[in-house]
């Protein structure tokens, strides 16, 4: 089949959804998401979303606060504009429905802290703000009249010349999309979407690692999509694991335990409940992430246990059960009782920092094509991102791309010479064990060699392993019918060879970038 439609989103998240209800008083928009469109990071998250709300906190903290967590290089004009930009975004998810909770008088919003913030800043939806801004923006997309949401349609490529049979490599000047292929994972069928301008907004690729807070669509795919198209990519090296997981082996993805707990007084303990971030920062629990994340990583390896604990029960009772009302039901339903019990905790893969390199408007490389969300790479979180300012850049991100797209789109018409998906010749792979075995090594090699800590040697290895898998990967991609699994298994592949590339080139520690072989020794 073939479809035309004005503005192609990829991704139903909080990027996709706010881009498509802004774009869509002028044009015809077609959402594509490859499972239930609230699937997604986005419904998971529970701390919140930061802003400057009040004349008690000031821009120039959080802005202060963002650079310090990002270790130095962010791009600062960019983290002021999202800054600054907050209050107004914030302010139209509360017009679209997104309800926030509010202090006792309910005049004012509840902010919370979290790690690396100086003040309070931190509006939420108790313990499940993802939830709540998934259903706000869900609800008012649905009753759109310009805005079409088609789920289980699998984006596999974007379409560029090379899809006219031009050659197109990475110093090709003027690459443009003109929409994307898409399979429908009902039929198996691959259809072409035709459109003047495509965002993606597919999230993260946190399954690249065998331990992750992030749901099981988080596979890269924009991102993969954007390296076969020989766009620009940047920052992949940062990976930002989130100190505490849920230590329950047997759950996929990892429960998170919100930084909010920490925010609220809970503290790091070892096995031996003897609080250790005194050895690590003076922030103590509330450092910035890639700090506290390594510090329990250490103290793990240290002592040679898989976790460590949080000890929440400073904070009382009636504050634990209504304020982390997730959290406290989670972890009583595996026996944990987080009134009475410290809470085993580890750390997971969470947070891409880095992504398709975009400018302001949100405009990849590519013409025509946006990215927003956490599948992109705006300068905002430079080596760390700080906690809540992700939802944030999505929402401004989104805002911004949307204003330039609706501009662009009145200048831009349909390739209508790009050929439908050929597929001639393949067969179906009936050995689904390729895909589930090599998926797993994978994610293994991933976790063993480019974690927390990495060395010239890990890195290495990483990448002599991921050799084999490519190659074997994509010999059976040359002859196979075309999946969802196997097309996931490739975006990973490419994702962790990118994450690699970059961690190799970073020749100094910083951020979430932290190597053996590069700490400097002092004199
Ligand atoms: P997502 O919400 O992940 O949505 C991606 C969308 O793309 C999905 O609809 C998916 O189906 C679709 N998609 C992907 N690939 C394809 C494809 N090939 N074809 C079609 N569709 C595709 N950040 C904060 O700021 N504050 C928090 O409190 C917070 N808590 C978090 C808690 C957890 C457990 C996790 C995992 C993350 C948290 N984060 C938090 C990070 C934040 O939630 C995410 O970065 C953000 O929600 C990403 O939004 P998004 O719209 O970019 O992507
Ligand atoms: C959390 O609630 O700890 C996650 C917040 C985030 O990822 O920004």
């Amino acid at each position: 089949m073939r479809y035309e439609v004005d503005f192609l989103v990829v991704g139903s998240g909080i990027a996709g959804l706010s881009f498509a209800l802004k774009v869509a008083p002028y044009g015809k928009v077609c959402i594509l998401t490859k499972g239930d469109a609230a699937e997604g990071s986005t419904r998971y998250a529970q701390g919140g979303i930061a802003a400057v709300m009040y004349d008690s906190d000031s821009f120039d903290k959080h802005i202060h606060d963002t650079l310090v967590a990002g270790d130095g290089i962010c791009d600062r004009e960019v983290v002021e504009m999202t800054i600054r930009e907050a209050p107004d975004r914030i302010r139209e998810l509360v017009q679209y429905g997104v309800n926030f909770d509010r202090d006792r008088g309910g005049d004012k919003f509840d902010l919370h802290r979290e790690g690396g913030h100086s003040e309070f800043r931190i509006l939420h939806h108790k313990d499940n703000t993802g939830e709540e801004i998934e259903r706000g923006l869900l609800e008012a997309a649905r009753q759109h009249p310009n805005i079409e949401i088609k789920e289980r349609q699998f984006a596999i490529d974007i379409i560029t010349q090379h899809h006219l049979g031009q050659r197109v490599t990475k110093h090709t000047p003027g690459i443009e999309c003109y929409g994307v292929y898409a399979l429908d994972c009902d039929t198996n069928r691959i259809d072409t979407y035709l459109a003047k301008v495509t965002l993606l907004a597919t999230g993260g690729m946190g399954n690249v690692y065998s331990t992750t807070t992030t749901p099981v669509i988080s596979t890269g795919d924009g991102v993969a999509m954007v390296h076969r198209a020989r766009g620009v990519l940047s920052d992949l090296e940062f990976m930002q694991f989130h100190p505490t997981s849920l230590y329950n082996p047997a759950e996929k993805p990892a429960f998170l335990i919100t930084e909010a707990m920490r925010g609220a007084g809970a503290v790091l303990k070892d096995r031996d409940g003897k609080e250790f971030m005194q050895k690590y920062d003076s922030r103590l629990s509330l450092a910035p992430r890639d700090i506290v994340a390594r510090a329990i990583d250490n103290e793990m390896k240290l002592s040679g246990k898989d976790y460590l604990y949080l000890d929440a029960r400073g904070i009382g009772r009636k504050q634990l059960i209504e304020g982390f009302p997730t959290i406290y039901a989670k972890c009583l339903s595996i026996g944990i009782d987080i009134t009475r019990d410290m809470i085993p905790i580890r750390p997971a893969a969470h947070y891409q920092c880095g992504g398709i390199k975009v400018d302001r408007n949100g405009e990849s490389s590519i013409k025509h094509l946006y990215a927003a969300g956490e599948c992109s790479c705006t300068g905002l979180h430079g080596g760390n991102r700080l906690a809540s300012n992700s939802l944030l850049e999505a929402v401004v991100y989104a805002h911004n791309a949307a204003m330039d797209a609706i501009d662009t789109v009145k200048g831009v018409g349909f390739k209508a010479e790009v050929p439908d998906w050929n597929a001639e010749g393949m067969v179906l792979n009936e050995e689904m064990v390729l895909i589930t075995q090599t998926k797993r090594e994978l994610q293994e090699i991933m976790w063993n060699y480019v974690g927390i800590v990495r060395s010239d040697l890990r890195l290495q290895r990483a990448f002599d392993r991921l050799n084999l898998i490519f190659r074997e990967t994509e010999d059976l991609y040359n002859r196979s019918v075309l999946t969802e699994p196997l097309s996931e298994l490739r975006n990973l592949i490419a994702c962790s060879y990118l994450i690699i590339k970059m961690a190799r080139a970073r020749r100094k520690n910083v951020g979430l970038h932290y190597s053996l072989d590069l700490i400097e020794k002092k004199v």
